[in-house]
C-alpha cells in the first residue's frame, strides 16, 4: 500500500489531536466509503471487516439513509427535542419502544452516544429502585463518561489519573478459563458473580445488574445460556433491575436483532442502543419499560442535540433497511460461512485458539499454543498489519483478539476475499515472512 498522502497528514494530526482520543492501529485515512469498501486518501481500496466499530450494521452510506439524511437536512437541522417536538424522533421513539424485545411495554429517551445512554441506565435504575448499587462486568466496554466509564473494566487507562469514578459501581469477574465447558464456566460465574453479595453488597441495595449479552470490546465473548438465566433470576428474586448493553451487539450484529435474544425468554428492564441505530450518525437511547422509564423527571436526562432530527431520520431509514433488506437474518447465515471457513483455516494455522461468532461477529484468537491457549498479541499484530497491506482492514480486541465485524452487507466476495487474504496472513504471521514495520509503537488496547 502506498500510504505517501495519509502518513503526512497522520504526522500532521498528531500534533493537535489529543492521544487520548486514539487507539493506534495504522496510518488509515479515509476519503469515502461504500457498502463493505472503504478508500484512503492514497486510492486505496479495503474490504471492511470493522464497519466503524459496529456503527454501520447497514453499509457505508447506504442509499436509504443517504437520501433520508438529505431531505431532513433540508427541512430541519436541528430543533432540540427538550422543548419541541418534531416527527422523526416521534417516529423513531414509536418504533423503538415497538421493536425493543418482550411484551411490556418500552419508552425511549435519546441521547447522543452509547456512552450517555449506560449513564442513562443508572439514572434510571437508582430512581426506580431507590437503590445505590450497580453492578457491572470486568472486560466490559461500557463508554467513556464517567458514569458508563466507571461501569466498564476493559482498560487501565479508563481509571488512571481520573478517579475518583461514580460511587457504588461493583465489578464482578467475566473471564473465560482455556477448555472450560460451558456448565463449568456457569457455575464458576455465578459463584463469582454472587461473592459480593454474600460478604459486602446487600441485595436489597442493589439497583441493576448491567451485562453485554456478548462483551464487544472484551473480545467476543458471550456469557453462556445457563449463566444468563441464573443472574436472570437472582434479579428478579432481589428486586433488581436487570440491564443490557446493546451498543456494539444490537442492530443484527449476533444474528438476532438484539444479542439479548441469543437466550430464552429474557426481557431486559433496560437497554442501552447506540453505534449502528443511526448508522453512525449521533445518537443514542435508553429503552426501558415504562414504569421504569417514568421514574425520572425534566431535566434528569435531557442533551440539547438528542434525538436531532436528521440522526433520528437516519435511524428510521437505517431500520428499514435492516428490515427490508432481511440483514439480521443474513448476519445469522454469513456468520456461520465465515465461522467455518475460520474453523478450516485453524486446522491448519496452529496461532489460532478459539473461534468465537454469533452473526457476522467474530472474536478469533491468537495464540502461542492451542492448547494453553496463551495469548499471542505479537502475531495478531502481524495479520492485522499484513492485511492491512493486501487491502482488508481489521483490527484487534484485548491484544490477541481478531475483531470481525464487517457491515452486514457485506458479499459473498468481498468476505471471500478478507477471508482468503487472513488466511494468507496466518500463513505469513507463522512462518516468518512477514515482518512488522520498525516503530510502531504499541499497537491497540
Ligand atoms: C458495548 C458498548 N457500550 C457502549 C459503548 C460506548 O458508545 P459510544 O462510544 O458511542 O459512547 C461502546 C463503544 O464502543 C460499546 O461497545
Amino acid at each position: 500500500m502506498d500510504l505517501k498522502k495519509a502518513s503526512q497528514m497522520v504526522k500532521n494530526e498528531n500534533k493537535f489531536l489529543a492521544r487520548s482520543a486514539r487507539i493506534n492501529y495504522f496510518d488509515l485515512v479515509i476519503d469515502h466509503a461504500h457498502g463493505a469498501v472503504l478508500f484512503d486518501v492514497d486510492g486505496n481500496k479495503y474490504i471492511d471487516l470493522l464497519a466503524s466499530a459496529s456503527a454501520i450494521n447497514v453499509g457505508h452510506t447506504n442509499e436509504r439513509v443517504v437520501k433520508a439524511i438529505a431531505e431532513q437536512s433540508q427541512k430541519l437541522i436541528h430543533y432540540t427535542p427538550a422543548y419541541f417536538h418534531h416527527e422523526p424522533a416521534m417516529k423513531l421513539a414509536e418504533k423503538l419502544a415497538k421493536i425493543a424485545p418482550g411484551d411490556s411495554e418500552k419508552m425511549v429517551s435519546f441521547g447522543n452516544s452509547g456512552s450517555d445512554a449506560n449513564d442513562g441506565i443508572i439514572k434510571f435504575a437508582r430512581a426506580y429502585t431507590g437503590r445505590p448499587y450497580i453492578v457491572s462486568y470486568m472486560g466490559s466496554y461500557h463508554g467513556s463518561t464517567y458514569g458508563s466509564q466507571t461501569l466498564s473494566g476493559t482498560s487501565l487507562n479508563m481509571t488512571r489519573k481520573i478517579g475518583p469514578m461514580l460511587p457504588d459501581v461493583v465489578h464482578v469477574p467475566y473471564r473465560k478459563y482455556p477448555n472450560e465447558d460451558q456448565h463449568q464456566l456457569s457455575q464458576r460465574y455465578f459463584k463469582e458473580f454472587k461473592r459480593p453479595f454474600e460478604s459486602f453488597l446487600p441485595a436489597d441495595e442493589v439497583a441493576c445488574v448491567l451485562i453485554e449479552p456478548i462483551q464487544g470490546d472484551g473480545g467476543i465473548v458471550k456469557a453462556p445460556e445457563e449463566y444468563m438465566q441464573l443472574v436472570y433470576k437472582f434479579c428478579k428474586e432481589n428486586g433488581i433491575l436487570f440491564a443490557v448493553d446493546e451498543v456494539n451487539q444490537g442492530f443484527g450484529r449476533t444474528g438476532k436483532m438484539w444479542s439479548i435474544q441469543q437466550y430464552d425468554n429474557i426481557e431486559p428492564d433496560l437497554m442501552s442502543v447506540g453505534k449502528s441505530i443511526a448508522s453512525g450518525m449521533p445518537l443514542s437511547a435508553v429503552i426501558g419499560k415504562k414504569e421504569i422509564m417514568q421514574s425520572l423527571d425534566a431535566p434528569a436526562h435531557i442533551f440539547t442535540t438528542a434525538g436531532n432530527p436528521v440522526c433520528t431520520a437516519a435511524a428510521l431509514a437505517t431500520i428499514s433497511v435492516l428490515e427490508d433488506e432481511h440483514l439480521v437474518e443474513k448476519s445469522a447465515r454469513d456468520g456461520l460461512y465465515a465461522k467455518q471457513r475460520f474453523l478450516d483455516m485453524q486446522k491448519k494455522h496452529k496461532s489460532i485458539g478459539d473461534v468465537r461468532m454469533w452473526g457476522l461477529n467474530g472474536g478469533i484468537e491468537l495464540v502461542k499454543d492451542q492448547k494453553t491457549k496463551e495469548a499471542d498479541p505479537q502475531t495478531a499484530n502481524k495479520i492485522i498489519y499484513y492485511a492491512f497491506a493486501h487491502g482488508v482492514v481489521i483490527i484487534t480486541l484485548a491484544g490477541n483478539i481478531l475483531r470481525f465485524q464487517p457491515p452486514l452487507v457485506i458479499t459473498r466476495e468481498q468476505l471471500d476475499y478478507a477471508l482468503d487474504v487472513l488466511d494468507d496472513a496466518f500463513t505469513a504471521a507463522e512462518n516468518g515472512s512477514f515482518q512488522l514495520p520498525e516503530g510502531i509503537g504499541k499497537i491497540g488496547w
